[in-house]
């Protein structure tokens, strides 16, 4: 069962095995961590393997399992550089002995050690070995000299052991072990949080080849989206068209028309914590829209009248549900800044509006970069010109307040 607002979720972790009879014990611990909403890849030291099949690891993990640093196939697929950097954690457990020592004096002459060596995520190791063995001088350096190095230990447990003696040297259970590991990703901001964002443009068609819309990218709703999956959550992007290619974790909902945005995010918002509408939806649409291409009038006619409607204002029926999640608007003005975003924070029922001056291309619609200005019922914080992505786990941040804050 998934905790409610488990750390792990959407987390990646490779598991190292290494050789040792708690070996066995890994293939629960895949499991476990998959049930936590982590995606979890194995990598196996060829000693590994002669306590549990490559096979049972890559049936629960439902991938292939990694054994080899220099086999041309499973390197043109994920090699060891790309592991390493796929991971947001590494855990070896059980780490034997051996694998301490070699991990300690920089080894990288198999696929586990040259993937610690090549890691920049976090590290931890929950060893496994006969009592005498962790007590010896040797595996007490080497451990330390790792734990000296950032490197997160977790455990050895006391107890009896496999070979039946007494002492410190365990596997740490499943239970501990999961809660250590999740504690690892308690970065306190959005695990197990889910957060619905709308993001770029509509188009409102007018024929099968004319539509209106605006300048809209994408860039600040999806900046956000990956930033509020770095922060643990479950993301949802409800996205008008845009060139971008959603981030990875992201659950991506393509839509065209604010009808579309609409009713795509009606029917996902009913459970979510947050909901952040930074799309520019169209406020009006064709009252009709006509089946065949428009064509130009031949005779006399200068002028074209057309008859818009009133699209759905999204993010106010959000706000306006019972449960509302935190709800969080953008506001692209060109004059009046805190007059005008502070008049949609109020009118829509907001939690917090984002005012983006777009009288400046440096800025706002397609640019990299953003200036804003956060305005809260009682407060407000003045962001200054930095990337979009940047901005965003500014944004994030803030949000990940309140939503402690709440009771
Ligand atoms: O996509 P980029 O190129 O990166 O540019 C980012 C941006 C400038 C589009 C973005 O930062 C931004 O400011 N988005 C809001 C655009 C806007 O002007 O919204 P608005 O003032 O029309 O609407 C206010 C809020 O209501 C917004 O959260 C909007 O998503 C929401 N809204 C509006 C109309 C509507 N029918 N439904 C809505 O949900």
């Amino acid at each position: 069962m998934k905790t409610a607002f488990n750390t792990l979720n959407n987390r990646r972790v490779l598991l190292g095995v290494t050789g040792g009879i708690a070996a066995y014990k890994s293939a629960e611990l895949t499991r476990r961590l998959q049930d936590q909403g982590a995606d979890v890849r194995i990598v196996m030291t060829r000693s590994a393997t002669e306590f549990i099949t490559p096979l049972t690891m890559q049936a629960l993990s439902r991938h292939p399992v990694h054994l080899d640093l220099l086999n041309p196939d499973t390197e043109s697929v994920m090699g060891h550089i790309e592991l390493a950097r796929w991971a947001d954690l590494i855990l070896i457990a059980p780490a034997s002995a051996n694998f301490l020592a070699r991990f300690a004096s920089g080894h990288g002459d198999d696929l586990l050690t040259t993937v610690c060596l090549a890691a920049e995520c976090p590290v931890a190791i929950a060893p496994a070995m006969n009592q005498a063995m962790w007590s010896k001088p040797a595996t007490q350096d080497n451990q330390s000299i790792l734990v000296h190095r950032g490197v997160h230990l977790l455990g050895p447990d006391s107890g009896l052991q496999a070979c039946g003696e007494i002492g410190a040297g365990r596997l740490l259970d499943i239970d501990p072990l999961i809660e250590r590991v999740s504690a690892l990703f308690d970065t306190g901001k959005l695990q197990g949080r889910t957060v619905l964002i709308t993001a770029g443009p509509t188009r409102e068609a007018i024929d099968p080849v004319r539509f209106i819309s605006n300048h809209s990218s994408g860039k600040q709703g999806y900046a956000l989206a990956a930033a509020a999956a770095d922060a643990g959550a479950n993301v949802i992007l409800v996205s008008g068209p845009t060139n971008l290619s959603p981030p990875e974790r992201v659950e991506h909902v393509p839509v065209i028309s604010a009808m579309q945005m609409h009713e795509a995010v009606q029917a996902r918002v009913g459970d979510v914590d947050v909901f952040i509408g930074v799309a520019a939806v169209a406020d009006y649409r064709p009252t009709l829209t006509q089946s065949q291409k428009i064509k130009k009038a031949t005779h006399g006619k200068s002028t074209l009248t057309l008859e818009l409607v009133e699209n759905p204002d999204i993010i106010a029926e959000v706000a306006a549900r019972k449960n509302k999640p935190f709800t969080v608007g953008f506001a692209a003005e060109t004059e009046q800044l805190e007059t005008f975003a502070r008049k949609k924070l109020a009118q829509k029922n907001l939690d917090m509006i984002v005012a983006n001056n777009v009288s400046n291309t440096d800025i706002g619609f397609n640019s990299d970069q953003n200036a804003i200005t956060v305005y809260e019922q009682d407060d407000s914080l003045d962001l200054p010109m930095m990337s979009k992505r940047a901005l965003s786990e500014k944004l994030i941040d803030r949000i990940a307040e309140h939503l402690r804050a709440k009771p």
